[in-house]
């Protein structure tokens, strides 16, 4: 009986599409050495009425289920040999657009979906509190190269390398349960610049070359670079994510859940004018080491996204490439005031070629997405 009631709502949830969870090859995960396989937990119980969820449920912390809704259920077909789960292909910019393993419902504002942004990074700088090691959030970054994180040059260029180190795969800075861990990793080296300058954050770039390559997985990616200047369109779809704050003054708090927002990305002329209208006055000059996005009333990056990545849809519509890195802005969201991002763009060449540097040697066609 039970296992007939398993079959059935098993066969349902096949047809029910969005809801099934199945691994690459078409199966469900198979668990306890092929005796079981993993469904939804609504999917596994027993006729007889279990009070305490004894043998029904696998309860989540070390189950084998990839899925953390899911539960390992005896197999109603019979014990099968495990196939082994498929590795992993890393392709630069792949958005995860419903998340991994499963959608959250419900989300109105701009939170991301588990892993949507694989590329994201926290840059955290170490510090010993009361002999006890903490990490505090600088910044955000991008990884680029399994070994290489961009972020800006104004978030790292005060710390030493072995200061600082980066978050990988987080998503919930303030929980531990996503599905998929989050990979920590200390810095070896930070390059800023040359052409870096704090007092008006021209060349706002820095690469941080991690001690020990990512391993790269659903929610650890890379994001894709190129140079093709045709990306910079005010149609394309275009995208900051960070953990910086809601809005600007004492008043905005730190984000816990990844955020997003989606902006277009504005004109260096148009740009400039629109900040030649703020306290910069009429004599402010636009770097060309910058790009505009935003201008839209409280849609923009805000305070604690510096380093974070700007992001838009390349000509295939299929792979994300970072076109910008959050360097500054008046105000936050503030309607036709756009805000500056490090033109990655114009950054290209430096960055491909110092981080063939840090990677010793150039690494042939690396950067070449396609
Ligand atoms: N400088 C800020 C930081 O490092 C980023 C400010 C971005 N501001 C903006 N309006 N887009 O956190």
């Amino acid at each position: 009986m039970r296992h007939l009631a398993v079959l059935a709502a098993l066969l349902a949830v096949a047809a029910a599409g969005p809801r099934e969870r199945r691994q690459a090859n078409g199966d469900y995960q198979v668990c306890r050495a092929g005796a079981g396989v993993c469904v939804p937990y609504y999917l596994c119980s027993d006729d007889t009425v279990i009070t305490d969820g004894t043998g029904i449920i696998d309860i989540r912390t070390g189950s084998e289920c990839a899925n953390f809704l899911d539960v390992c259920c005896t197999n109603p077909t019979g014990p099968v040999t495990p196939t082994p789960i498929p590795p992993f292909v890393s392709t630069c910019g792949t958005r995860n657009y419903n998340g991994i393993d499963v959608r959250i419902q419900g989300f109105e504002g701009n939170e991301t979906q588990v892993a949507e942004f694989p590329w994201m990074t926290a840059v955290l700088k170490k510090e010993v509190v009361s002999s006890e090691e903490i990490n505090l959030y600088l910044c955000g970054g991008s990884l680029i190269h399994p070994s290489i994180v961009l972020t800006a040059a104004h978030c790292v260029h005060n710390h030493a390398a072995g200061d600082l180190r980066v978050r990988l795969g987080e998503w919930d800075t303030q929980n531990e349960y996503e599905p998929y861990k989050h990979q920590d990793r200390d810095i070896a080296s930070v390059v800023i610049h040359p052409g870096f300058n704090p007092g008006n954050l021209h060349n706002d770039y820095a690469l941080l070359y991690l001690q020990t390559p990512a391993e790269l997985s659903r929610n650890v990616d890379v994001i894709c670079l190129d140079n093709d200047l045709t990306i910079l369109n005010p149609q394309h779809d275009c995208l900051v994510t960070g953990w910086g704050k809601d809005r600007f003054g004492k008043k905005g708090v730190f984000q816990n859940v990844l955020k997003k927002i989606e902006l277009p990305y504005v004109l260096p002329g148009q740009c400039q004018d629109a900040l030649r209208t703020t306290r910069l006055s009429k004599l402010f000059i636009l770097d060309p080491s910058f790009l505009c996005a935003g201008g839209e009333a409280g849609k923009d990056s805000c305070s604690g996204d510096g380093g974070s990545p700007l992001v838009c849809l390349d000509r295939t519509k299929t792979q994300y490439v970072q076109v910008g890195i959050v360097a500054w802005g008046i105000g936050c969201g503030t309607s036709n005031i756009p805000g500056v991002y490090a033109n990655v763009l114009y950054g290209y060449n430096w960055i491909v070629n110092e981080a063939d540097k840090l990677l010793a040697g150039p690494v042939v066609d690396y950067w070449n997405y396609q």
